[in-house]
């Protein structure tokens, strides 16, 4: 496995490849990730992870500053499930200059839901995910569904810019309590840990209200909001949406239902197809 710094050695690396497969990651690796990579390899002709803590998709209030830099643990597990190139490149060559060309998705999805709470949020990550893809000449590119607002706004960019890119999105992973892999995990206390699974389980008791026929949606997000809070949480949103554009739901729709909710000074994200 090649780990490499700077699109130069990048681009001479791939050089005969024509098709790469590539997962872009903020580092902090976990089993998720390597789920990633792993349904990555079998897409391409090479498999590359990209690892790089974007700033601009953090708010001035938020993590980047302290995000775990775990580079070495990173490249021992990307070695391990196969990838073939790693590109961690410093802040500079990705961002030799302020970046003042931006790709700014559509308000509907990206003022809903993270984009309300994290306010460019959405800018940020299209604007890294356009660069990633370019320089590593992505031709199919795979993400968790996890992120699932961050996976639409990344399918409409591809489609949008008529980018010949393959974008893959897969079933988030879990522990065994049910709650859902993130780096951010990392963060909470032990009994925090103990209380995250709370998250999934609320989700999980919306999905199931909504799949025995309910469709009082607001009152069910509202008791879904009033069990976090009992519980100590300090939830963002507990909705349930269309699975298609994530607007208000309409009869008949397939849904997701989704969530954020601080636990102690962890934000944790979570969803589940109903
Ligand atoms: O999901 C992430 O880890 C990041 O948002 C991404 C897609 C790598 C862009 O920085």
């Amino acid at each position: 496995m090649k780990l490499l710094h700077t699109l130069a050695d990048l681009h001479s690396a791939l050089r005969g490849f024509r098709h790469p497969a590539v997962v872009p990651t903020m580092g902090n690796l976990h089993a998720g990730h390597i789920a990633l990579v792993k349904a990555a390899k079998p897409l391409g002709d090479v498999t590359l992870a990209t690892v790089f803590v974007n700033r601009l998709q953090f708010g001035p209030k938020e993590d980047f500053a302290t995000y775990p830099r775990t580079l070495e643990a990173d490249c021992a597990q990307l070695e391990a499930a196969g990838c073939d190139i790693v590109f961690a490149p410093l802040e500079t060559e990705l961002y030799p200059e302020p970046q003042s060309f931006l790709i700014q998705p559509p308000a509907e999805l990206a003022n809903i839901l993270e984009g309300e709470f994290r306010p460019g949020f959405f800018t940020g990550v299209a604007t890294i995910v356009m660069k990633l893809l370019s320089c590593t000449q992505a031709r199919t590119a795979v993400f968790g569904k996890k992120d699932y607002q961050q996976l639409m706004v990344i399918r409409q960019m591809v489609k949008q810019f008529s980018m010949p890119i393959d974008i893959v999105g897969l079933d988030t992973l879990r522990a065994d309590d049910g709650l859902a892999l993130s780096s951010r995990n990392g963060y909470l206390s032990a009994s925090e840990r103990q209380q995250a699974v709370l998250l999934s389980q609320t989700l999980g008791a919306l999905a199931n209200a909504i799949r025995g026929g309910r469709q009082d949606y607001a009152a069910l997000e509202a008791q879904a909001m009033a069990s976090l809070s009992a519980a100590g949480w300090a939830p963002d949103y507990v909705v349930a949406r269309r699975r298609v554009d994530l607007q208000a739901p309409q009869a008949g729709d397939a849904l997701v239902v989704l969530a954020a909710a601080k636990l102690g000074t962890t934000r944790l994200i979570d969803n589940l197809e109903v």
